[in-house]
């Protein structure tokens, strides 16, 4: 049984719902003057509709969730909130998924009220309605039921953070790890399989962190 509801999505995925997403924007008429990429996660699909969509114009804007200190609330901030003028232009705010929404809308607000576009929507390959605090003006696929979309750009920080989540549980009944336990039991509790790659450099990088003792080729023990 998985413990959190995970998509292993390829690059492949990722051109050809970009380009499903063009084609939505293109056949409603709008022609964006200059695309908008939402950091991080909207770089991609914003570089793929420029593409598709033939537009040449692409900035970006940086919109994203913390924690504040001491607190479990977290909230969205624009980081480098610098200005730039697009009074009488069309645009595009691009993002890879609308999930709460809230760092879109973020965006959104910043953008209309210190870039001043003559219009601004708002594209996203996935909106997860159930949760979401708003509907995109496009978005390539609806997603019924909440789940976790491991995309490509964020593979290796995903793999490290459900790695650790996972040993951090399994850990306090099992201390000592073959690198097939761990990525059998990732593989167990997430149902994707990452590759060797992935796999590798998280291992190395939560033996770095000290999580992980490497004590001999094959054999990882919990530090605590
Ligand atoms: N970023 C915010 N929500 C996400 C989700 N459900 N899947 C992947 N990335 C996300």
């Amino acid at each position: 049984m998985v413990k959190v509801k995970t998509k292993l999505v390829s690059w492949d995925e990722i051109v050809s719902w970009s380009y499903g997403l063009a084609l939505k924007i293109k056949e409603s008429g709008y022609k964006p003057d200059i695309v908008i990429a939402v950091a991080r996660g909207g770089y991609v699909p914003a570089r793929l509709i420029c593409d598709f969509l033939g537009v040449e114009n692409l900035v970006s804007i940086q919109s994203q969730h913390w924690t504040e200190a001491a607190k479990k609330a977290e909230r969205a901030i624009i980081k480098f909130q610098y200005r730039i003028d697009l009074s009488g232009m069309k645009a595009l705010l691009v993002d890879d998924i609308v999930d709460t929404g809230e760092s879109l809308m973020l965006a959104r607000d910043f953008i209309l009220r210190e870039w001043k576009p003559k219009e601004l929507r708002i594209a996203a390959l996935q909106w997860i309605s159930p949760v979401a605090k708003f509907k995109p003006d496009y978005y390539y696929m609806e997603v019924k039921e909440w789940t976790w979309f491991q995309y490509p750009w964020t593979r290796l920080e995903d793999t490290i953070q459900f790695m650790r989540r996972m040993l951090l549980e399994e850990g306090k009944t099992k201390k000592e790890w073959s690198y097939k336990d761990i990525t059998g039991k990732f593989m167990e509790w997430y149902g994707i399989d990452v590759g060797e790659l992935y796999f590798k450099s998280a291992l190395e990088y939560l033996v770095k962190e000290g999580l992980l003792r490497k004590v001999c080729e094959d054999k990882y023990v919990l530090a605590k």
